[in-house]
């Protein structure tokens, strides 16, 4: 099979790894790709919002299937252009991508379907905003409608903050505040069958303690030893089968990765967010822990087989993973600066520990930085503890100047707090 992954950060990085691992797999290709994918795939270039060059690309390179993974090319229609070319893709059309593309379409799913959410209110002038912040008071919770790279949610107890975020949107989402551990739990499926994933938990603030601003994510864990057992097949049954039913009942069948951002409430399970694709950094430590070869999964599911896949089989071993951000990030991520260790994990560490690419760059025989998220520095053990102990010493192994990174990634789920 060749496959041709669509993307460039670390979540694309795991799953080339992932699929480079794959004896079903004959040729790999990443476009744009990374420095450190480059070592898994053969880069070509391409503009991953381009669908007719992305299809062009795909057919040129008689790919069997097409592996789309960031949002920003889903929603503006890049896996419609693939499948028009009659290449199997996996990946939603871009009207089914509306679910992570706005907010408002994703409530207007979950009011349809049952799935228990936020209330919230969908504002567009001043007068909505004022009286859909009084309404749920602090914390306050304000939603750009549109794609924000993980940046567009504030939550605050500050009202001014509020009002003045939700004032900078044209049109915004006020929901009530979701207090309880968040999960993330990723489904495969191909519009009717459902196949979930191990779940996994994220780390959205960029300092230890959640404190700082949000970020895409720094850093991930998976299982999760406090969730209830039964979590996985509830999500499925309030959450995930009702709204892949829900979309195909409206004409636009979802093909492809369905996430659900969980809040764990005292009243019960909550959906905080869908999005139409991997999760990062979650996918690094999902698909550490599938022992399952990958390309068929994703195949069955871009061809409407998946009911044809046997049950996927799983590691007994935890997996972490620290996000190493360049200075400054989120804000205005400085970029440029070389990166030193890499090889010295490549030789103590791995395969254990290893080094997944965000946003790098080769300049001649130096690998710097090109992005916010830098590296995504994975590691499995028998244990969380295990795990994290060993992409904690990856990580110190890791030079890049002004870099930040959490030191708390897993540290209360690996004490079983
Ligand atoms: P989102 O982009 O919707 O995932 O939001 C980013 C982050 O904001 C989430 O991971 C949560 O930490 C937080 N958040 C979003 N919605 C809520 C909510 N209703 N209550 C509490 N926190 C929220
Ligand atoms: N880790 C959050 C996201 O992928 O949206």
């Amino acid at each position: 099979m060749k496959v041709l992954v669509i993307g460039g950060g670390a979540r694309e990085h795991a799953l080339c790894r992932s699929l480079s691992l794959d004896p079903a797999v004959s040729a790999l290709y990443c476009a744009p790709g990374n420095a450190g994918i480059a070592d898994v795939a053969t880069l070509r270039p391409v503009d991953a919002l381009d669908g007719a060059a992305v299809a062009t690309l795909a057919t040129e390179l008689v790919a069997d299937l097409v592996v789309v993974g960031p949002e920003a090319p889903l929603v503006a229609g890049v896996a419609d252009a693939v499948r028009a070319a009659g290449i199997p893709v996996f990946g939603p059309s871009a009207e089914a991508a509306q679910l992570e593309g706005s907010k408002a379409f994703a409530k207007d799913v979950m009011a349809a379907a049952g799935v228990p959410t936020a209330r919230s209110y969908v504002c567009t002038t001043p007068e909505e905003v004022d009286e859909a912040l009084d309404a749920f008071g602090a914390p306050y919770v304000v939603k750009d409608d549109g794609l924000a790279a993980g940046k567009g949610v504030v939550v605050t107890d500050d009202l001014a903050v509020a009002r003045a975020h939700a004032l900078a949107c044209d049109r915004v989402v006020i929901e009530e505040y979701l207090d309880g551990p968040e999960v993330s739990l990723f489904a495969i499926t191909d519009g009717v069958t459902v196949v979930p994933l191990q779940p996994a938990q994220d780390f959205k603030r960029a300092l230890d303690g959640d404190e700082g601003p949000n970020t895409g994510g720094m850093g991930a864990y998976s299982p999760l030893p406090w969730a209830d057992p039964k979590l996985v097949d509830e999500v499925m049954e309030l959450v995930l089968q009702p709204t892949v039913d829900e979309l195909r009942r409206r004409g636009t069948p979802f093909s492809g990765l369905l996430y659900a951002g969980l809040a764990i409430t005292g009243r019960g399970t909550r959906v905080i967010e869908f999005n139409a694709r991997f999760g990062d950094p979650e996918t690094q430590v999902v698909l550490a822990r599938l022992r399952t070869p990958l390309a068929d999964v994703l195949l069955n599911a871009a061809n409407g087989t998946l009911d044809t896949l046997p049950p996927l089989v799983w590691r007994e071993d935890a997996a972490v993973t620290v996000v190493i951000a360049s200075h400054n990030y989120p804000e205005t991520p400085r970029t440029g600066d070389p990166i030193e260790g890499l090889l010295d994990v490549a030789a103590e560490d791995e395969p254990d520990a290893y080094v997944l690419h965000a946003g790098t760059r080769r300049e001649g025989n130096t690998v710097v930085s090109a992005g916010g998220r830098v590296l995504s520095v994975t590691a499995t053990g028998s244990d969380l503890a295990q795990a994290r102990a060993k992409a904690y010493k990856a990580v110190a192994r890791i030079r890049l100047d002004g870099s930040q990174h959490r030191t708390d990634i897993a540290a209360k789920a690996a004490e079983g707090r």
